[in-house]
């Protein structure tokens, strides 16, 4: 939520900060702004809605600088308008502040600095710290802003990550780091800061994450970094590892449809790392040692949104595959619930981000509880990746598309392994039985790619329904998550009613709302529930509700049943979630085309939830 970038080199800076806010959009596109030193002057351009509009402002208004801060907004305080949007000024427009996060306490503050003067603009809870900066300069002119920084963060409560330009600095942009992401980032001649990686690279090589309450500025070539009490720290630069390739949308109209597509070829990844000789699933990245795994007596899964959908379908692995006990629970819910979490508990957090507020929350938490913490993430470099004790990689590839598409895939091949990994750990299946599974496995990313051919015939159910204002989605055991995800997808990018049910909740409330207008999108390929699921289709059509079924191909049951049907390939019904969902997000993407709404872009939504 809420996309920061700062640059310093020899480039224009134009070029650098749209470049790279595109790059962030997917945090928020509320409004956006820069701030430039052009010409030894501060100046601010901003304006409401996506980058792109910011882009037309630059062309009749152009700014010139080698430095500068830029903002891209997911409204938290104050209305999606250009007067709110980012960067906020001092009242001389001297400094100029772009922040992702929340100043809890700015009320009160904003209160002080009125009596005190200042002129305040905007709506935001940001505008406090331009003015509080500015407040404290004033008390000593020989002051630069690296003075007033530690009484800034002993000022200011919440979560933030904070760049400032100022004019009488115009070499350096500080920064402030304290729950939200931010990151310095560098080549040999330009210095980064940003909310996100992947908005400097091909050209930034290497890049440090910051940790909460480390606060510095950067020159062009040099990181200046401190700890809340004002010690310096030497960071430890890392290479950044992301292949471009994964920013651009090649022949595709938008990055969700080149992500659902690129399913196929991630698993081949996948599973080339994964799968090993003799049935040996291979987690080099994961150093939980085999004598605390071997001990777990209990797993408690916490993540949000689609990851969470995920978290239940590995409940379901965990459960099956390794006999663990696993509860699974929202991470808006579980940091706020006093959790059982001790001892032999492990707490795994699932984040495709790996900055979801939430989740990041229930890991600090389960580590307050001395339990170990293992994350799934698909950005190594996130904040959940370094707080746990361990995590595993999902090796998506950065997921631009606001909803999510191939972390999920990724989120249930993983969380398959690692059940797998601990069930041979506890010898519950031996490396034949292991090596069995594998050649179903292998298969995947040719099913998925016969799923993917069936596009047309989904695009064609998607414009049939283009005009239906509700839909339910019914699916069982491992595909009820499918049925919650289905829906979600749907709701999120097409603005439509729809909700997901595990199909024996069905008649205890939901069949209520069954007649003519109301569809139901039923999951039902073959497996050891399918009987179920058909009967559920029967009960619907006896009340003249539309049927979309999800089948195994061939299946002659349900197809003549069913007023449309897509088929899946046939396989084993644990590896069914992996596959059902591929023709939920293909629909869910096309309702939205015919909806003309924007897939990669949904209203009110951003895809890195970073504030509570
Ligand atoms: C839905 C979607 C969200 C995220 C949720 C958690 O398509 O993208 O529901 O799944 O915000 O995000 P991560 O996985 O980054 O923690």
């Amino acid at each position: 939520m809420c996309g920061i970038i700062g640059y310093i080199g020899n480039k224009s800076i134009n070029s650098i900060l749209i470049v790279g806010l595109i790059r962030l959009e997917y945090r928020g596109y509320d409004s956006a702004g820069i701030a430039v030193i052009d010409q030894g002057d501060l100046e601010i351009r901003k304006e409401k809605g996506k980058i792109k509009n910011l882009e037309d402002l630059l062309k009749n208004s152009p700014v010139e600088g080698n430095i500068g801060i830029g903002h891209t907004r997911w409204a938290t305080h104050g209305e999606p308008t250009k007067l709110n949007a980012h960067p906020h000024i001092d009242c001389f427009q001297k400094i100029a502040v772009c922040h992702n996060g929340i100043i809890e306490n700015h009320i009160n503050l904003k209160n002080e600095l009125i009596q005190k003067g200042h002129l305040f603009r905007s709506e935001t809870d940001t505008e406090v710290i331009p003015h509080l900066i500015e407040e404290e300069l004033l008390k000593d002119p020989n002051q630069t802003i690296k003075d007033v920084i530690p009484g800034l963060i002993q000022k200011i409560e919440g979560k933030y990550a904070i760049v400032i330009l100022s004019e009488q600095e115009p070499d350096k942009i500080y920064f402030i780091k304290n729950g939200s992401p931010l990151l310095y980032a560098r080549n040999n001649e330009e210095g980064y800061l940003t909310s996100d990686i992947v908005a400097v690279i091909p050209q930034a090589k290497e890049y440090y994450a910051f940790r909460d309450y480390e606060w510095g500025w950067i020159t062009q070539y040099e990181l200046h970094l401190f700890n809340k009490d004002a010690q310096k720290i030497i960071p430890e630069i890392k290479e950044i590892k992301i292949d471009p390739i994964h920013l651009e949308k090649g022949n595709y109209e938008h990055y969700m449809l080149k992500e659902i597509y690129e399913q196929p070829d991630i698993f081949r990844k996948i599973l080339n790392n994964r799968l090993g000789e003799k049935g040996k699933i291979k987690l080099n990245e994961m150093k939980l040692p085999n004598t605390i795994l071997g001990r777990i007596s209990r797993i408690l899964i916490t993540s949000a949104g689609t990851s969470w959908h995920a978290g239940i379908v590995g409940k379901l692995y965990l459960e099956h595959f390794a006999r663990i006990v696993t509860e699974v629970d929202l991470s808006s819910e579980f940091r706020y619930r006093n959790p059982i979490a001790e001892g032999d508990t492990l707490v795994i957090a699932i984040s495709q981000s790996g900055e979801t507020a939430d989740t990041l929350a229930g890991v600090l938490e389960a580590k307050t509880r001395f339990c170990k913490v293992l994350s799934f993430v698909n950005r190594l470099e996130s904040t959940i990746a370094r707080e746990s004790d361990s995590y595993i990689d999902l090796m998506a590839g950065p997921e631009i598309g606001v909803a999510s598409t191939k972390a999920y895939t990724s989120e249930l091949i993983h969380l398959l392994f690692f059940s797998l990994y601990l069930s041979g750990i506890k010898w519950i299946t031996n490396k034949e039985d292991r090596e069995v599974l594998f050649s179903e496995i292998r298969k995947l990313p040719t099913m998925m790619e016969a799923i993917l051919e069936k596009s047309k015939q989904i695009q064609e159910i998607a414009k049939i329904f283009k005009k239906t204002k509700d839909f339910i989605f019914l699916g069982r055991y491992f595909n009820h998550p499918t049925a919650l995800e289905g829906a979600l997808k749907l709701k999120e990018i097409a603005y439509v009613h729809a909700s997901g049910y595990a199909g024996g909740e069905f008649k205890h409330g939901p069949i209520a709302l069954i007649d003519e207008n109301i569809p139901t999108i039923c999951i039902a390929p073959k497996s050891s529930v399918y009987d179920k699921m058909l009967s559920n289709i029967q009960e619907v059509k006896a009340r003249k509700g539309k049927i979309i079924a999800i089948i195994t191909e061939g299946d002659k049951n349900i197809s003549q049943i069913a007023d449309y049907f897509i088929e899946i390939p046939e396989v084993s019904e644990y590896l069914s979630p992996i596959l059902s969902i591929i023709p939920l997000q293909l629909f869910a993407y096309y309702s939205a085309l015919e909806r003309n709404c924007e897939p990669d872009k949904p209203r009110n939504l951003a895809k890195s939830v970073t504030v509570e």
